[in-house]
């Protein structure tokens, strides 16, 4: 295996697109794309579990998509039996955690059992958690995190910064260190906004199905050479933001 990539980053999040286009380009229909770009998740899993990476989100299916022909959005639903069918016993023995994020509120059933087959079979596994953000938006995160603050019955004063992050999604994992977005687009399209605030930001124009491990590393070597100062002017901070140590009279 290649030299490990220092400092690797904890946690990344991937707007895994370009899908589309990767089956236009080759005259297929764009499900087809989907399907691809399933494969090229499962080896980014595998991948980023090798190096080290401990979460890893995945933005499968945005708030919006609901907006796209019915065909395709029934085509990505099927994906989703088709996927935890084929790839979850892998997964499930090379250590792999298995999250949802998302409003499962409008969700078809056999959609939803499928997810909670994943999270069940995988729940005690700790080597890689992937949390799937499948009808999700950052806005309807930051907005459920309020309504949920308000049925606990908080006061206006009781809501700060730590009671909405304990009540938005992703609880269980640190800030995204690095934000991935494949497909030549240049934002952020309602993915994490919240938990975002102080992540790295890379953009490819690889399509999603040619995301392969050589990629992942491209964009962890560029993450490597980040300065990353959360606000501060000195540069001795750990990756996950913890301070090192500062210069005295800093
Ligand atoms: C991303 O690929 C996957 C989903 C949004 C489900 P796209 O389907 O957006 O692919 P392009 O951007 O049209 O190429
Ligand atoms: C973002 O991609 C959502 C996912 C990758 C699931 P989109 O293709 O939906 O984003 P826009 O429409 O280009 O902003
Ligand atoms: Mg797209």
């Amino acid at each position: 295996m290649a030299e490990p990539l220092h400092p690797v980053p904890r946690h990344v999040a991937i707007v895994m697109d370009g899908n589309g286009r990767w089956a236009n380009r080759r005259l297929m229909p764009r499900v087809v794309g989907h399907k691809f770009g399933v494969d090229a998740l499962v080896r980014i899993i595998h991948a980023s579990a090798a190096r080290g990476i401990e979460y890893l989100t995945v933005f499968a299916f945005s708030s919006e998509n609901w907006k796209r022909p019915q065909d395709e959005v029934s085509g990505l639903m099927n994906l989703v039996m088709v996927a935890v069918s084929k790839y979850l016993a892998r997964m499930a023995e090379d250590g792999v955690r298995i999250r949802i994020i998302g409003d499962r509120s409008h969700v078809a059933e056999k959609v939803r059992a499928a997810w909670d087959h994943a999270e069940a079979r995988t729940a005690n596994n700790r080597r890689i958690t992937v949390s799937v953000a499948f009808n999700y938006g950052g806005r309807w995160d930051v907005v459920q995190a309020c309504q949920r603050a308000i049925a606990e019955g908080l006061r206006p004063e009781q809501i700060d910064e730590a009671a909405l992050s304990s009540r938005m999604s992703l609880t269980y994992a640190p800030d995204p260190d690095l934000f991935i977005r494949t497909g030549g687009e240049v934002r952020i399209s309602n993915f994490l906004l919240w938990q975002t605030a102080y992540s790295e930001l890379y953009f490819t124009d690889c399509l999603w199905p040619d995301f392969d491990e050589r990629a992942l590393d491209a964009a962890l070597e560029d993450y490597a050479r980040r300065d990353r100062r959360f606000g501060r002017v000195k540069t001795d901070i750990a990756p996950s933001g913890e301070v090192v140590s500062l210069p005295a009279g800093s």
